[in-house]
């Protein structure tokens, strides 16, 4: 497979598929830039290379043109960044779009509209009527493959060469992430810098691990973690459980849990998942203790109660001391850890102390040797918050990417530039 450390970018065009759906806020400020200053070293290296830049991504998930979801908005911070004037094209594969991308020179780059304004990006049809029939929605989904060829074709006519640097759409099987590879030939595409990082990490949770492994799976729904907590059952000899999924395992295993959020027709699934954790060996640590609240808000009345006595009226918003101390005493002894999800409901300041427990665990871990990996955007919220970030391994600039990495399937943005097979 190409290398970009070993491709010499002079003289040559380069599409980067980056992924820069950033959080805005009202005023179309960017929140949180990591994910363009994660993709900042591929971009410098080619344009210090002699190379010219078509930069093209998506922001969140548009059904079509919006001024919301527009690039534009984040085109100044990337040219801060980049230390580059980079052009904008209104259209990504209009003639405007094709007219820049010819001209642009070595040292230049050309950042495309969001790509998910078209429906051919993600090969889905749209505005699909709502009774519409089987027929129909069979005859949407075919003209839109058809039209997605000649719009992956037209992307990849700009470039010589084609680098993919989003991890985080990496499990979409789009035309910008995966499809448009087969465009380019072997010595041609190439994963950029941070996908490399992010492929090396996953490798190292999946395949090269130091024992005793720990993951720590946070979230509210079980339902929604199913697949990666039966895959990490065959890999890890710890597995905490936390977050909303608590409850979930404190009412099965017959808890008094409150209010507290609960999936209720999870519950057997969450005593196989218990099964299936003691036939393997695997050490399932859940939490003993809550912070409760009454009601769902920053302000509420707290107190701390075991997590299986939970009185009426009152719901667990984050772990409790002893929960604490059970965890941090796992992770402290950990050599691999994988972080995804907090203990409780960071967002309000008085439900942190079990996150930021954590997260301090899993640096002095790692301060004694330990690998830690971070990923899903809560936690890696939580790291930020806590300015934990730089004690930690590698945090993952991937959300779904990375989860679905974990459970260990094919993510297409990286078989097709493998030149591998994905679904
Ligand atoms: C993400 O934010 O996880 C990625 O940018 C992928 O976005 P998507 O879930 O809308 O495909």
């Amino acid at each position: 497979m190409q290398s970009i450390d070993n491709f010499n970018f002079a003289g040559k065009k380069a599409f980067v598929r980056v992924d820069f759906n950033v959080p805005l806020d009202e005023n179309f400020n960017i929140t949180d830039d990591t994910r363009i200053r994660a993709a900042l070293p591929t971009l410098k290296k080619i344009l210090a290379d002699g190379g010219s830049l078509i930069i093209g991504s998506h922001l969140g998930r548009p059904k079509g043109v919006t001024d919301k979801y527009s690039l534009k908005h984040i085109l100044k911070h990337v040219s801060e960044l980049l230390g580059v004037d980079v052009q904008f094209a209104n259209d990504c594969i209009g003639e405007e779009a094709g007219a820049k991308a010819a001209a642009l020179q070595p040292g230049e780059a050309l950042l495309l509209e969001n790509l998910r304004f078209y429906a051919e990006e993600e090969g889905k049809p749209r505005g699909l009527a709502e009774d519409a029939t089987d027929e129909e929605k069979k005859a949407a989904k075919k003209a839109v493959k058809e039209s997605q060829k000649e719009f992956t074709k037209r992307l990849a006519s700009y470039a010589d060469c084609y680098v993919n640097d989003a991890f985080g759409t990496a499990h979409r099987a789009h035309a910008s992430t995966a499809l448009i590879a087969d465009y380019f030939d072997a010595d041609h595409k190439m994963f950029g810098y941070l996908m490399e990082k992010e492929v090396k990490a996953v490798e190292k949770v999946l395949n090269d691990i130091t024992r005793p492994f720990t993951a720590i799976m946070g979230g509210s729904k079980v339902s929604s973690k199913i697949e990666i907590i039966e895959n990490l059952l065959n890999k890890v000899d710890n597995l905490i459980i936390t977050g909303g999924m608590t409850y979930t395992f404190t009412k099965a295993m017959g808890g008094k849990i409150g209010k507290s959020i609960c999936e209720d027709d999870k519950l057997d699934l969450a005593l196989d998942l218990m099964k299936k954790a003691k036939e393997k060996g695997v050490n399932l640590v859940l939490a003993v203790d809550a912070k409760i609240a009454d009601d769902f808000s920053n302000d509420a009345k707290t107190a701390y109660a075991n997590v299986n006595e939970i009185p009426d009226g009152w719901e667990g918003l984050d772990i409790g001391p002893k929960t604490i101390a059970l965890y941090a005493e796992v992770i402290k002894n950990s050599k691999t850890i994988l972080w995804n999800g907090p203990t409780g409901v960071f967002e309000f300041e008085n439900f942190t102390d079990g996150s930021r427990a954590v997260g301090e665990a899993i640096v002095e871990a790692t301060k004694n040797g330990a690998f830690s990996l971070v990923g899903g955007g809560d936690s890696v919220a939580c790291v930020n918050k806590f300015g934990l970030a730089n004690g930690v391994s590698y945090v993952s600039t991937g959300g779904g990417a990375l989860l679905e990495a974990i459970e260990g399937k094919v993510l297409p943005g990286i078989a097709a530039v493998k030149g591998e097979a994905y679904k």
